[in-house]
């Protein structure tokens, strides 16, 4: 009986010990870019959600008025998108965080100053988190953060911009900063702004990057990728970025079985495993792909 009691107990410790290094997490979803993937609330209602990003302000800087573009989903001139002002509360009150991504891959962005920096960053304050503004093009709801997805136009600047956001959680509520880089080291655009040691959430990119991504059942390169962005870029937590269908991205899906069964086991050993980003939602919604992972983020 004694004996019996020993094992137990060895058993119960090397459970503790396995259960320790093995990081739980949550998904990320990039909303905003087609008009047939449902409602922000839609989304948020499927509970397997932890952070979404609403997709693009694709228009800033450089002395422009800014932007905002959510495809089919509404029109920000015509002061359409406010409707989604309870829909961000909706998705907050389920603790999910709502962030606002700028950038992306079409528009035209850039900031060509640190005065431009500050003015982007005031821009931001007031218009969707906690300042003020006649124009919110997302109502009254205060987003949770600024999510930067920088992949054209200058790489100059978005430290400062990171800096002046992050200040203003001495004025109110915490700002979050996450941030889109892309898997090779270090991303052209965003480098410098990571060096900063301010963001919250890094999802990093690996598709659409041979050297980094995932290829023909081979996922040696993405592996390594993941331990030296774990390793040496300074973030709070760093998640796993990946094409929801084969169509989201031009290359680097990785079939969700090879995700479960092979990847996550590995880079969850990290403690700075935040979990899985998608993009997007419309592609989440065509292939069930978050529904086929969720177990084992
Ligand atoms: C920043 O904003 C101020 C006040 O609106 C404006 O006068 C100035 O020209 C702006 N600077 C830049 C670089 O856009
Ligand atoms: C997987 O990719 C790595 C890096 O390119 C390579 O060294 C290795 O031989 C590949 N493994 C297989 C089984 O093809």
């Amino acid at each position: 009986m004694g004996k019996i009691k020993k094992a137990d107990a060895l058993a119960l410790v090397l459970l503790f010990i396995v259960v320790g290094i093995s990081h739980a997490g949550g998904i990320a979803i990039y909303w905003g870019q087609n008009g047939k993937e449902g409602t922000l609330s839609e989304a948020c209602g499927t509970g397997r959600y932890t952070h979404v990003n609403i997709a693009f302000l694709n228009k800033f800087g450089n002395g422009q008025t800014p932007e905002m573009n959510l495809a089919g989903h509404c029109n920000p001139a015509t002061n359409s998108c406010t409707k989604f002002s309870a829909e961000i509360k909706d998705c907050q009150s389920k603790g999910i965080k709502v962030l606002l991504s700028i950038g992306g891959g079409i528009g035209s962005y850039s900031l060509a100053s640190v005065e431009d920096a500050r003015n982007v960053s005031t821009f931001l304050w007031n218009t969707f988190l906690g300042g003020k503004s006649t124009s919110r093009p997302l109502g009254d709801a205060v987003l949770d953060g600024i999510d930067f997805d920088i992949e054209q136009g200058s790489t100059q600047n978005y430290d400062h911009l990171a800096r002046f956001l992050k200040a203003y959680s001495n004025v109110g509520k915490r700002v979050y900063l996450a941030a889109a880089p892309q898997c090779p080291i270090p991303d052209r655009f965003l480098a410098t702004a990571l060096d900063t040691g301010l963001f919250d959430f890094v999802w990093v990119q690996f598709y659409n990057n041979p050297p980094c991504h995932y290829a023909n059942g081979n996922i040696t390169n993405l592996v390594n990728s993941w331990n030296r962005w774990t390793s040496t870029v300074p973030a709070g937590k760093i998640f796993l970025g990946l094409p929801a269908a084969p169509a989201a991205a031009g290359s680097g899906f990785v079939p969700a079985d090879v995700v479960t069964s092979q990847i996550l086991p590995v880079i969850k050993q990290s403690p700075k495993y935040g979990g899985v980003m998608l993009w997007s939602r419309f592609f989440d919604v065509q292939n069930g792909y978050s529904t086929s992972i969720i177990g084992s983020v």
